[in-house]
């Protein structure tokens, strides 16, 4: 693909985004996994999925709801605004539903360009793009989340995207997903105090020197 790909050519040909990617864990050796654009007939299983989040994972990775009328928002939101939402399913075993909901999205509040000068990093809408991944209960720890992460990459760079930074920050006590983040090559670049007065880091990756993922 050498195009900068947009959201309305993903809505239309979600399969443009497809990855089959190994997940190798000491639980389930090599699972197939499908990495690909959510779509609107995920909305029972995405509904599913949210509801499935127990109460640890919802303290970390905030919604409004989990509920179907969250699944139904997330679903019609396909192809409008700035948001790219990516799922996980398992190719052997469909009946598992969404194993993961990882998003993007390619616009910038006000807010994360003041809070980025302040730390002296110059935000730019056409080269950076926000991240968040939300991996099941079950699935978590099992390496599926590191799985995805160079299809999520080759995903930012196919949207011309040169950075990826955290969506909302991660909070300080979440030291599974800082980890996480640190293991796949995200820096702090600050801590900011958030409306419910706990601390939370930011931090940025670059994508200039990732290899490219697969596509099937
Ligand atoms: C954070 C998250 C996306 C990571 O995905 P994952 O599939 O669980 O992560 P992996 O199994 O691929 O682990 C990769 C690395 O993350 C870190 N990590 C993952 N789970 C961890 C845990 N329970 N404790 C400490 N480190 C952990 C480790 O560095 C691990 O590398 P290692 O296996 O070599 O030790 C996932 O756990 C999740 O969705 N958590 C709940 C929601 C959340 O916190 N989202 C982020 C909001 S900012």
């Amino acid at each position: 693909m050498c195009h900068t790909l947009t959201l309305a050519e993903i809505a239309l040909e979600p399969h443009t985004l497809w990855y089959d990617v190994r997940n190798r864990t000491p639980l389930r050796d090599a699972t197939l996994v499908r990495y690909r654009p959510l779509v609107a007939e995920d909305v029972d299983d995405l509904t599913a999925f949210l509801e499935s989040l127990s109460p640890a994972t919802r303290a970390w990775w905030y919604r409004d709801s989990y509920d179907r009328a969250g699944a139904e928002a997330l679903c019609a939101a396909i192809g409008r605004y700035d948001k790219l939402r990516m799922v996980a399913v398992d190719l052997q075993r469909p009946a598992e539903g969404l194993l993961a909901l990882f998003e993007f999205s390619f616009g910038i509040p006000p807010g994360d360009h003041f809070r980025y000068g302040l730390y002296g990093v110059t935000l730019d809408e056409t080269r950076d793009c926000r991240f968040g991944p939300c991996v099941r209960d079950d699935w978590q720890g099992r390496g599926l989340g590191s799985a995805l992460m160079p299809a999520t990459f080759d995903i930012a760079r196919h949207f011309g995207r040169q950075r990826v930074f955290l969506w909302g920050g991660v909070y300080a006590e979440n030291h599974a997903a800082i980890a996480f983040y640190r293991k796949h090559g995200f820096a702090e670049v600050g801590r900011f105090c958030t409306e419910d007065d706990r601390v939370s880091l930011d931090m940025i990756r670059d994508l200039v020197d990732t290899s490219s993922a697969r596509m099937v």
